[in-house]
């Protein structure tokens, strides 16, 4: 039978609530003490396979190193142990050529893998000795865990490297800098880049926190209190890689503080994600002009022929929506828990694993769309050369003549009020000013103000060439 049509989780057969569905062929794992089969609607309801079987390779990895450690204190004898070892590479090989034969009794990947190397390998019922689901699902869903940080955490790098890019490819560009979407100081584009670079750097660092928590070895826990058999879980430790073990059995199997704090960065990683995506949507309107999509990462209209959608930004911007539902249902499915395993605890797969799919095919299409945009910087700088762009600089002009800095915001204030209400243009009023004249007039020339902004992280070219540099730095593998 094949995982698709095992029938679990599929609504077709839910007519037969209430009966006991399962049959003969649904043999339990808790068999001994039941004399009937479970109900077809508890299979539904508790059968995980559907979404744990991508944890597969976890799965088999855990199993290897609790057999190692069992033949290691003398549990299993070396025979029984190279059996089973052999029996779990075959079953990897059937899952991975895809022809491994799911039965009706799997209710997870865990009871699908030891069914099929104990088929395989008599000492397969050996296997589960000293271990529980509990532990043995903690551990494979950490495992699963660190792998994907590590393979969300590349995809942020090359986001960051594909902003650094255009960020070096920018040059002296310079577009307004915004505040409440009014347009307040001229920026250098590298430096509006690399505000979202920084962003996603941090977004590097809590997933790095969060991979420390989940490194932490918990096999050997046993179902809650550890076992009466001469266990070493220091063993499965060192053999699955875990820089640290477990130290209170209870909290080991009840923990998932670790698919917590993974699903928190990735949501912080999907709440910037909207933010580039929303500025995307807004620089490609016709309004903005400040980018132009290329066709690639851009969609058309089924009625309107001249349209050219932003769908991918517009998508980063909406996923993000997504991404904070799966925190907040996990944390929700988790909260006022007794220790220590609850079956609630099986809700923590399916957002980890809907969040980690999600942030990756947004970073990639966003990366891409990124990549092949192109910034019209004589738009950007059209619009930052607006004079009124400039009335901060020449606040700060009257304050190194010695003007305290609220009468000089209220003398550009006023002169900005006046040339709006068309008494002539700022840089006429500003000549005209005595307190002003033409070296502040100056100011008001095209390019002049984001030249200006010289201090530690701040908007002109110059200061950002510094920037850029620490961004490098910064992005590299052996920066922070
Ligand atoms: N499928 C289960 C889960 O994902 C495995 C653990 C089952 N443990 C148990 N005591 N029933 O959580």
């Amino acid at each position: 039978m094949t995982l698709e049509g095992s029938g679990a989780n599929q609504a077709s057969s839910v007519g037969s609530v209430g009966s006991s569905g399962g049959g003969p062929e649904r043999l339990q794992l808790w068999q001994g003490r039941f004399e009937g089969g479970p109900s077809e609607a508890l299979q539904q309801l508790n059968d995980s396979l559907p979404f744990d079987q991508r944890m597969f390779r976890e799965d088999i990895a855990g199993s290897r190193a609790h057999v190692v450690m069992l033949e290691a204190v003398a549990i299993l004898t070396t025979a029984e142990r190279d059996g089973v070892l052999a029996a779990l590479n075959r079953v990897e090989e059937e899952l991975v050529a895809g022809d491994f034969e799911f039965a009706a009794s799997d209710e997870d990947i865990h009871t699908a893998v030891e069914r099929r190397v104990t088929e395989l390998e008599p000492a397969g019922a050996k296997m589960h000795t000293g271990r529980s689901r509990n532990d043995q699902v903690a551990t494979d869903v950490r495992l699963w865990t660190l792998a994907a940080i590590d393979e969300i955490t590349d995809l942020v790098r090359r986001l960051q490297r594909t902003l650094l890019g255009k960020a070096e490819a920018a040059g002296d560009a310079y577009l307004p800098g915004y505040t409440h979407l009014q347009q307040a100081q001229p920026v250098a584009l590298a430096h509006h880049l690399l505000a979202h670079g920084w962003m996603l750097n941090r977004d590097v660092d809590r997933l790095a926190d969060a991979r420390r928590r989940t490194d932490v070895s918990v096999l050997g826990a046993g179902a809650l209190a550890g076992s009466s058999l001469p266990l070493d879980p220091s063993i499965s430790q060192n053999e699955l890689g875990f820089s640290g073990l477990f130290d209170n059995s209870l909290d080991a199997v009840a923990d998932r503080d670790f698919v917590a704090d993974t699903l928190y960065a990735l949501t912080m990683i999907g709440v910037h994600l909207s933010r580039i995506g929303e500025e995307l949507i807004i620089w490609a309107s016709t309004e903005f002009g400040f980018i132009t999509l290329d066709d690639a990462f851009s969609t058309g209209s089924s009625m309107m022929p001249q349209k050219k959608n932003p769908d991918i930004a517009e998508l980063a911007r909406g996923k993000g929506g997504r991404l904070i539902g799966n925190l907040t249902g996990f944390l929700a499915s988790v909260k006022g828990l007794p220790l220590t395993y609850n079956k609630d605890m099986q809700e923590d797969k399916e957002p980890l694993f809907d969040a980690v799919d999600t942030v990756r095919l947004t970073l990639l299409a966003l990366d891409g769309m990124i990549g092949s945009t192109t910034f019209n910087t004589d738009v950007m700088a059209a619009q930052a050369n607006s004079p009124y762009a400039a009335a901060t600089d020449l606040a700060e002009y009257l304050v190194t003549n010695g003007t305290p800095f609220r009468e000089a915001h209220a003398i550009v204030g006023e002169a900005v009020r006046n040339a709006l209400a068309g008494e002539g243009t700022l840089a006429e009023l500003v000549m005209a000013d005595e307190r002003l004249g033409p070296e502040a007039a100056a100011i008001l020339e095209p390019g002049v103000s984001v030249t200006r902004r010289t201090t530690h992280g701040g908007g002109s070219p110059h200061a950002v060439a510094s920037q850029l540099e620490r961004f490098r730095q910064a992005i590299s593998p052996h920066g922070s």
